[in-house]
């Protein structure tokens, strides 16, 4: 089968696309004919080798973090699948496997696609759209009347974020060029700083939560501007030590290094009276057959910026890399 393969960390030019194997599922999978896949920030991350800290697999490996498609094949112990079914999944992290015509999903991290959504839509879902979910209702704990402050609004996590926290009934201040700004309104913010012309610290409002997409300058101002006693969950700044407690299975040596990358960061944080959190998102069926269901309902859209055919991989990735993608950016396999 035909697959995008890393062979060395590093530029593009370390990975390539190929002839494979056929992955062959084990007892709790289910065998996906992949007919879309999405791609995500941490492809790129993961190719350079900025993530080898934490996953080091075996090279060659199979890349790609998110699919949708359909069943062709289910392992003895599968059953909520069935063959036949259309589904979607983030796959697991130490497996890859999305980009290429086959993958093997563990079926925990596997659902039904809702029926309102073609394959490219459905592969865009799973990692943007648990990321914001997992963050803004499990940590964050988002309620209705709250101020919540996300930045980066405009990209593949911040248009499922803006989205689920007016779903969970917050008032939604964003941050996003002018280039994303109709966007992000049409999703449901109510006010947008523009980054490229204000600082973050100049919003209007004090702030109930925080939903960090971006970190570095962008971070360090959104602690100025909390209430007292509040929390800031970031996806891309640096992991402390909860990171590895709670989404890296407690591993020590990382929880002591994740101390120590982290000081900066935590003393702005004790300043500001603020909690700092860095989430490492998990795969989850259950919690992806719960957005399947806001999107079934109309309450959630998938915003899809491109669609790159599979042999054109290369560039859709680098169009990610631009750092400019408005929603989501996804392959389809012809
Ligand atoms: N830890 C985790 O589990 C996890 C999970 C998912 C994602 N992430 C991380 O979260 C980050 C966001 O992911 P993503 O998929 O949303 O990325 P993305 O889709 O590539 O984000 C692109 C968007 O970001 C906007 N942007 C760029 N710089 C900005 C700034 N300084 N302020 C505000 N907006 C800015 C761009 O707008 P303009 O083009 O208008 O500039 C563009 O629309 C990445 O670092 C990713 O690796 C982490």
């Amino acid at each position: 089968m035909r697959a995008y393969v890393l062979d060395r960390y590093g530029g593009p030019d370390g990975a390539r696309l190929t002839d494979v194997a056929a992955p062959v599922p084990g007892p709790s999978d289910i065998l996906v004919n992949v007919r879309a896949a999405g791609l995500n920030p941490v492809d790129f991350k993961f190719r350079q080798g900025n993530l080898r800290v934490i996953h080091r697999p075996k090279l060659p490996f199979v890349l790609g973090n998110e699919l949708a498609g359909e069943v062709v094949a289910v392992g003895s112990d599968v059953k909520r699948f069935r063959v036949g079914d259309r589904a979607f999944a983030r796959v697991g992290k130490d497996r890859g496997g999305a980009f290429a015509e086959l993958a093997c999903v563990d079926q925990a991290y596997a659902a039904l696609m809702p029926q309102n959504l073609d394959f490219a839509a459905a592969a865009a879902v799973p990692l943007a759209g648990l990321t914001a979910l997992q963050a803004l209702r499990d940590e964050l704990r988002v309620g209705p009347g709250q101020k919540v402050l996300i930045s980066g609004g405009a990209g593949g996590v911040g248009t499922f974020a803006i989205q689920i926290a007016k779903w969970l009934g917050a008032h939604v201040t964003t941050t996003a060029s002018s280039r994303g700004e109709a966007l992000v309104r049409s999703l449901g913010a109510d006010d947008v700083i523009d980054y490229t012309s204000q600082d973050v610290s100049d919003a209007k409002d004090r702030f109930d939560a925080g939903f960090d997409l971006i970190g570095g300058k962008t971070l360090d101002q959104m602690f100025e501007i909390m209430k007292p006693n509040t929390k800031i969950v970031s996806v891309a700044a640096l992991p402390e030590p909860q990171t590895a407690i709670k989404d890296l299975d407690g591993r020590r040596g990382l929880a002591a290094l994740f101390w120590i990358i982290s000081t900066g960061i935590r003393a702005r944080a004790r300043r500001a009276k603020v909690g700092y959190r860095f989430l490492f998102m998990h795969p989850s069926g259950a919690e992806l057959a719960e957005l399947g269901e806001l999107i079934a309902q109309a309450k959630l859209k998938v915003i899809v910026d491109r669609t790159f055919p599979f042999a054109e991989i290369a560039e859709a990735l680098a169009y990610v890399e631009s750092g400019h993608a408005k929603g989501k950016v996804v392959i389809t396999m012809g």
